[in-house]
């Protein structure tokens, strides 16, 4: 028995991978973006999950393998201790002083610059190993990723750096295909393609390009290369409003996390009490709350604060006062029968209600991968 818990729902994490994998042609490659506790989910229990049936899509290849992308090499340990095997790519940054792991763990990584593949080089002739690299090049969102310009001089610096180092994937990331009516993905194509094409001259032949995350997944196929990275989309969300609305039909999705907690207390209030700190709300007439243990701690935005719903018995009802840190209040005048110990559904389906994570979002002015990747990685995640 748990206080506050997320349940991940593996029929729908099932769904969503065969409904998205069938988009691509024959042979591409799948990693699962795993980053951030899986967005939310529950990184290890997620991979363990997504193991299962990615044999489902791979039925030709041997061995049935889905890749994992990480953004650190902290969540990269963490796969590796859970005991999985398949091929893991750190996306985000790490130390020059924590390379050393990249290599003694096989985890492939991303790479930008030549410090970091000298370093890398160094390491793997020390400790007589080879490294798998992706080489991340920047077309246009401009984060990480080597410039056009230094294209040229990359792949040749990589050529010296053989036989260490094996630049195993190519690949870069679009900086707006959450908007369908953007053509800035065209232009990032091409740059992607022109970079391709100098890393050939130069006799650079990466086995994995990726560029397409969900929304490219779901919308260009000209952006599926030999691998494609599904992050949002897996865990049965869509990567924006105008997205959904262009794939929905074809590709129905089905979100995979349910958010819930229990009422902790049920009291009256007389007329012209005030609820929670600062005492941003005001009893207007005797009412009945319920007190639940959840709070911005726990991943629950202050921005709900007298602003938003959970659901209670199959119904809505409003949040009163400020979030506290580990604790909100709800006005439950309406329900009858309201119990400690009963269920609060705060993100999810209970009954004919459900609060999707876009309404969260748009409550506080920001996307659904927010909402879901700040619920707190301590509060326990169970596949049901
Ligand atoms: C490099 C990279 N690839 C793929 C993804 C997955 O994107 P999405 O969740 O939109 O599928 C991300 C997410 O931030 C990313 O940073």
């Amino acid at each position: 028995m748990y206080k506050t818990w997320v349940e991940v729902d593996a029929v729908s994490l099932r769904h969503n991978f065969l409904a998205l994998t069938k988009h691509l042609g024959k042979g591409v490659a799948v990693m699962a973006i795993v980053k951030s506790n899986a967005y939310g989910h529950g990184i290890v229990k997620v991979i363990k999950t997504i193991g299962g049936f990615a044999s489902e899509y791979y039925s030709e290849a041997k061995p049935p393998i889905v890749w994992f992308g990480v953004d650190s090499i902290d969540e990269a340990l963490i796969l590796k201790k859970s005991g999985i095997k398949n091929p893991i790519l750190i996306l985000g940054y790490v130390p020059s002083a924590m390379l050393v792991d990249v290599v003694r763990n096989n985890f492939r990584v991303c790479l930008y610059d030549i410090p970091m593949l000298k370093e890398l080089t160094r390491l793997a002739k020390k400790m007589r190993k080879k490294v798998f690299v992706h080489v991340k090049l920047e077309t246009g969102t401009h984060r990480q990723g080597v410039m056009p310009e230094d294209v040229s001089a990359f792949a040749r610096a990589l050529k010296k750096s053989a036989p260490q180092v094996i630049v195993q994937g190519a690949y870069t990331h679009f900086a707006d295909t959450e908007n369908p009516k953007s053509r800035y993905y065209k232009e990032q194509l091409l740059a992607f393609q022109n970079a391709i094409k100098i890393f050939e001259e130069e006799g650079v032949r990466p086995q994995y390009l990726h560029t397409a995350a969900s929304a490219a997944l779901l919308l260009y196929p000209e952006a599926h290369f030999t691998m494609a990275r599904l992050g949002i989309a897996l865990y049965g969300m869509y990567p924006s409003p105008e997205v959904a609305d262009k794939v929905k039909k074809q590709v129905a999705l089905k979100p995979a996390l349910t958010w819930k907690t229990r009422v902790a207390q049920v009291k009256t209030i007389p007329a012209g009490k005030t609820i929670g700190y600062d005492r941003t709300y005001k009893a207007q007439k005797e009412m009945k709350i319920a007190v639940i243990p959840i709070g911005y701690w726990d991943g629950f935005d202050r921005g709900f604060s007298n602003n938003g719903a959970v659901l209670v018995g199959g119904r809505r009802v409003p949040i009163v006062g400020n979030i506290c840190m580990n604790i909100c209040m709800l006005d439950i005048t309406k329900l009858r029968g309201v119990k400690p110990g009963d269920e609060v559904v705060l993100l999810g389906r209970q009954g004919r209600e459900c609060i999707s994570a876009e309404e969260l979002a748009s409550r506080i002015s920001t996307i659904n991968y927010e909402i879901t990747t700040c619920i707190n990685p301590l509060i326990p995640r169970i596949i049901i």
